[in-house]
């Protein structure tokens, strides 16, 4: 690979033009890539538009987790994800438990928050008069850029000091909280903070009393939203589990609590356990044109709040009563960003009946609770490479390009044996022989 100056300025056809003179050896692939572009050119120019420097479109798969029935009404879940068994877990999982209750959310709380960070070479008590002095002040320049949160019923919640000097010398913050509605609203609190931060400087300066120079070092939303947090559960009497995979119900429920406390405190086995609940989380965040990083950020942050990374999820059994419960920050929206410019994330969230933010905020959480349950319960019975295995097999023979006749065979043959891409390969070759 070359260094090159003005690749943004080339044109599409350029940059392809660009890579196929440096990666001379994948001009096939390389080819292939307007084979991906969109048939509609506006469509197309639309995901251009997205990023930078695009040169073509990377298929993921889109698929329908049905019979979710989650506070009394039934969802179809839109996933996005490329790993297989991942959708049919959510939904074995949603079928299962929709005979049982169905699933039940209950939105904690929504805030999110920002920060302007400064730098004050002072006295704190001089800091403190300072910012109660023009507080008010400072929330009045934010009035324009709120104007329209404020009508929807949002807008900054709380402003606060913080001396963080312990940590970092005279190192403080403005904190602010906000509700933002049906956005994800990361727009707007980083307008919000930036109109703040240029206040607090610009008043600072103007301030005869403040003695000491403040210097704003930057102004951010932040990704971790501990009070932007849901809860999801299942519950039903023992019993009700029913003989699972061989397991009684209540060696089922046994072993699945055990599953639940060893992921509670090893680490080693928090962080696949927790993975296991963001294959179905961002599925559903991708699917509806969500931040997935900062998603998994945040949860990811929050599994670890007491200072050892956890299980997001618990289980209790009381009284013959077991219960699995997931709780974690989402901070989403369902307005705004890609949820709307995105012709699939528009589709998803109409599949979804168009939900508002803290609704979404249930679906997600509930589809990582469905598949958590469907990851353990493997774990706890056949073991997981069983499903996984079936998925890997038609993944080969597809690769392969076995025939409808060759695959159902191969699926015979395979039920009891090890898979793998050779023995595959071999089975085909017999079989032609
Ligand atoms: C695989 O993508 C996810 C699992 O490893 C999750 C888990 O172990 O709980 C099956």
């Amino acid at each position: 690979m070359q260094i090159i100056s003005g690749f943004s300025k080339l044109s599409k056809d350029e940059k392809i033009n660009w890579l196929m003179e440096q990666v001379p050896s994948s001009q096939t692939e390389i080819n292939g890539i307007k084979t991906f572009w969109h048939t509609d050119s506006i469509v197309q120019k639309q995901f251009d538009e997205f990023s930078e420097n695009t040169i073509g479109n990377f298929y993921l798969p889109f698929g329908l987790a049905p019979n979710f029935i989650l506070n009394e009404r039934v969802y179809t879940i839109p996933m996005v994800i490329e790993e297989s068994s991942v959708v049919a877990a959510a939904s074995k999982s949603a079928k299962f438990w929709a005979s049982r209750g169905g699933f039940k959310t209950n939105i904690i709380s929504t805030t999110k928050s920002g920060q302007v960070h400064f730098i004050f070479d002072g006295d704190h008590k001089n800091l403190e008069t300072f910012f109660n002095k023009n507080k008010n002040n400072l929330l009045e320049q934010t009035k324009d850029i709120s104007i329209n949160m404020n009508k929807r019923g949002g807008g900054i919640t709380a402003l606060n000091l913080l001396d963080k000097t312990s940590e970092l010398e005279n190192y403080y913050q403005l904190d602010v909280k906000f509700e933002t509605c049906d956005a994800m609203g990361a727009n707007f609190i980083n307008s919000i903070l930036e109109s703040l931060g240029n206040s607090l400087e610009r008043f600072a300066l103007d301030d005869k009393e403040l003695i000491g120079p403040l210097d704003v070092t930057m102004c951010i939303l932040s990704n971790y939203t501990p009070e932007c947090l849901v809860e999801v559960s299942v519950e039903c009497p023992i019993e009700d589990l029913g003989e699972i995979d061989g397991l009684s119900s209540s060696e089922f429920a046994k072993k699945f609590y055990q599953a639940i406390q060893i992921a509670k405190i090893d680490r080693t086995r928090a962080v696949t356990h927790n993975k296991g609940i963001f294959n179905g989380i961002d599925a559903v965040v991708i699917a509806t044109g969500n931040d997935f990083r900062a998603t998994s950020a945040c949860a990811h942050a929050y599994a670890a709040k007491d200072g050892s990374y956890r299980s997001l999820s618990s289980c209790s059994i009381d009284n013959d009563i077991f219960k699995f419960t997931l709780t974690l920050p989402l901070a989403i929206g369902t307005v705004g960003g890609l949820t709307n410019l995105h012709p699939m994330a528009k589709l998803s969230l109409d599949i979804l009946g168009r939900p508002s933010a803290s609704e979404l905020m249930g679906i997600i959480a509930c589809a990582g609770l469905a598949q958590n349950f469907g990851a353990i319960r493997s774990l706890v019975t056949t073991g997981i490479q069983k499903g996984h295995m079936k998925m890997h097999l038609l993944n080969i023979l597809n690769q392969l390009d076995a025939t409808k006749e060759q695959i159902e065979s191969a699926k015979i043959h395979f039920r009891e044996k090890v898979i793998s891409f050779s023995e595959v390969r071999n089975f085909l070759e017999r079989k032609l022989h």
